[in-house]
């Protein structure tokens, strides 16, 4: 019997394209490319952590009562049956744990991290929303000034503007800290408690657990009625305003646009103060339509067992970006810059050196290792997008010159088999 992958969770393939084009991993190649120097630009430290962590972790760090935790985590208990694991869901509790297991908070609580992890939650899966998917993410930790969020949104968007992607909107709320949050909650719940009988089933629950979750549902009875909820921007204490004022006034003096958003709360419970998220109206009406999201999450150390250290940071969905980038231009070519096909067997070691001497001088060279017809060979040079492309045979190596063949072209010059490579000209 056939095998085939997992319900919502997708093979990334050079071949991919259509509907599975945001799994072409000549896209992902592009993304983590963007991302890595981003990061590198920023001075931020790739990490990398298990992908397996106790389940309590996510229970402690994203909530019980959210979604992530409640309905979607992949758990399962250890062989010992002793604990139960879980495959992480999001990369900031792994990320914490490990602050605090290395004892960063005592040593040097400035840390900038960041990660391109695979993530599971299982969700019913449907465009753009995956049982499986990867984010590209960052934490930096150990800073409580405005200046730590301004950056954070700085990377989202250097990102976001590498890849050449446009109408993405940047959508900011504040959601207050232990001191103010309470009596906005309140105040809050007070609003839609007159109005329960409007909401949801689903909403009348979380009414009771988590008011805020209600602002984030997606119901249109739901939505009609949050429309005129009190927003927790305008309450906020004095030092929230004005941390979030200077966030604010951060974005503006690096040109970074941005929308307030009343309802934007975020479905993981660490946040306070800053939130946000990225949304991309080409990705469809839907709910799949942020392409990051994040904010500030100052009491997660501490309440994990570290020592009180302020800390932000963001998730991005690769998937989404890679769907974004196929929708604009399309998937580039593998395109090695030299193609060498094999003329006939006693040529093959020095077609294999030639491609070693181009490699060696940086250039992206195959060999077609197949050997075999030569109309073959070329018709797949062609198709793999290559620049150059040469035959090596018995008779180039008995008279030391070879044509290069130009392949956007067609235009075909004899060069010296020793000259071949400093023949073909860099890209800029
Ligand atoms: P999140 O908003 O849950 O945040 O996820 C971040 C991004 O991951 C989303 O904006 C979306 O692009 C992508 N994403 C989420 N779920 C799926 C899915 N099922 N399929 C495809 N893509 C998905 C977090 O996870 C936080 N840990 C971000 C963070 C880091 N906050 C502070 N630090």
């Amino acid at each position: 019997m056939k095998i085939n992958s997992v319900k919502g969770m997708k093979d990334v393939l050079p071949t991919a394209e259509g509907d599975d084009a945001p799994f072409n991993s000549r896209l992902w190649e592009r993304v983590e490319a963007v991302a890595r120097e981003t990061f590198r630009r920023f001075a931020f430290d790739r990490i990398r952590t298990p992908v397996v962590e106790e389940a309590g972790l996510f229970a402690r760090a994203v909530g019980e009562s959210t979604d992530i935790v409640g309905k979607e985590m992949y758990t399962f208990p250890d062989r010992a049956g002793k604990k139960t694991y879980a495959l992480q869901p999001e990369g900031t509790a792994g990320a914490v744990r490990a602050f605090i297991e290395h004892g960063l908070g005592m040593r040097d609580p400035v840390q900038r991290w960041w990660y391109f992890s695979p993530m599971f939650r299982h969700e019913r899966p449907q465009k753009h929303r995956y049982r499986q998917f990867y984010q590209i993410g960052a934490e930096s930790f150990g800073v409580a000034a405005p200046e730590a969020d301004v950056e954070i949104l700085a990377i989202c968007h250097s990102i976001l503007e590498g890849l050449g992607l446009e109408g993405i909107e940047l959508r900011l709320n504040s959601l207050g800290d232990a001191a103010c949050r309470p009596a906005y909650l309140e105040r809050l719940g007070d609003f839609l408690r007159a109005r329960r009988e409007e909401l949801c089933a689903e909403c009348r629950d979380r009414l009771d657990r988590n008011p805020l979750r209600v602002l984030d549902c997606k119901n249109e009875g739901c939505r009609a009625v949050t429309e005129g909820a009190p927003a927790s921007y305008e309450h906020l204490c004095e030092p929230c305003a004005a941390h979030f004022a200077r966030v604010r006034a951060g974005a503006d003096a690096l040109g970074i646009p941005y929308r307030l958003d009343p309802r934007l709360v975020r479905g993981l419970d660490y946040y306070g103060r800053t939130a946000f998220e990225f949304l991309a109206g080409a990705l469809g009406s839907g709910q799949q339509t942020a392409v990051c999201g994040g904010g500030r999450y100052d009491a997660l150390v501490k309440m994990l067992g570290g020592p009180d250290t302020p800390a932000i940071g963001f998730g991005m969905g690769v998937e989404r970006l890679c769907a974004l980038l196929a929708q604009g231009g399309g998937i580039p070519a593998a395109a090695p810059d030299l193609f060498v096909a094999i003329g006939d067997d006693e040529a093959r070691d020095r077609a294999m050196a030639l491609a070693a001497r181009a490699r060696a001088s940086g250039l992206a060279a195959e060999v077609d290792l197949r050997g075999g017809k030569l109309a073959r060979q070329l018709g797949r040079a062609d198709k793999r997008g290559a620049r150059f492309a040469v035959v090596i045979g018995s008779a180039e190596l008995g008279s030391g010159t070879a044509r290069l063949k130009e392949m956007a072209t067609g235009a075909e010059t004899a060069v010296a088999l020793d000259a071949l490579v400093d023949a073909i000209p860099r890209r800029t």
